[in-house]
């Protein structure tokens, strides 16, 4: 089943709630990118924010921490009101935090880098709920897609239809019409888009060009 999460990082953050109605019948997820300048160049935002935009929808909070200590604030993502939330392998430690996100109810969600190899969360997979194969480097929206990372792509949904694992596959970065089916075809089924669906005159129009594209 495809799924899309527009990613708020690309919509207007004086105008939150606004950009949310707009997309919200066509998205499955929405998708919030929390930076936190240090794992990645760039600040965004934290968990009231988090918090706000669950007091105005129902959607699915799908929270991306580009964090170096997410640890920290596992706690209050949940109490802002977070459905999902998806830490970096990269940061030294994840796997023990994904015992405390379930504790905490969280989904719980393994993010990798374009060039962290399969082989570096291979084994976390029976773990996870989802995992995000991240198709640009993190820290900012309308970046290029990398094609180079679909083998891997590829990879690691072959491994969790071999192991008979219900895991949902995400791609971040780049996704548009064009690049999504190139993912899904590679086994994606969760689609991020932030600059393709904020930067659109009709936000919902263009999450909705995404999903037919990717169903074709
Ligand atoms: C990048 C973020 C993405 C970003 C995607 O660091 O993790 O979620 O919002 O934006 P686009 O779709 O514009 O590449
Ligand atoms: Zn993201």
């Amino acid at each position: 089943m495809t799924r899309i999460a527009p990613s708020i990082l690309s919509a207007d953050f004086a105008e939150l709630a606004a950009s949310i109605d707009r997309v919200a019948p066509e998205a499955d997820l929405l998708h919030v990118d929390v930076m936190d300048g240090h794992f990645v160049p760039n600040l965004t935002i934290g968990p009231p924010v988090v918090a706000a935009i669950r007091r105005h929808t129902d959607l699915y909070l799908d929270c991306h921490l580009m964090m170096t200590n997410p640890g920290d604030f596992l706690e209050a993502f949940a109490k802002a009101g977070a459905n999902g939330v998806s830490v970096h392998i990269e940061v030294d430690g994840t796997a023990e935090l994904f015992a405390e996100m379930r504790k905490l109810g969280l989904d719980v969600g393994l993010a990798v880098n374009p060039d962290t190899p399969f082989e570096a969360y291979e084994r976390w997979l029976p773990e996870l709920d989802l995992v995000l194969v991240m198709t640009v480097f993190p820290g900012f929206g309308g970046q290029k897609f990398m094609a180079e990372v679909m083998p891997k792509l590829a990879q690691t949904r072959a491994a969790i239809a071999e192991r008979g694992l219900r895991v949902s596959v995400e791609v971040d970065g780049g996704i548009d019409e064009r690049t999504g089916p190139v993912a899904a075809l590679n086994g994606a089924d969760t689609f991020v888009a932030g600059n393709a669906i904020f930067g659109a005159e009709d936000p919902r129009a263009a999450a909705r060009r995404i999903r037919d594209a990717v169903d074709e």
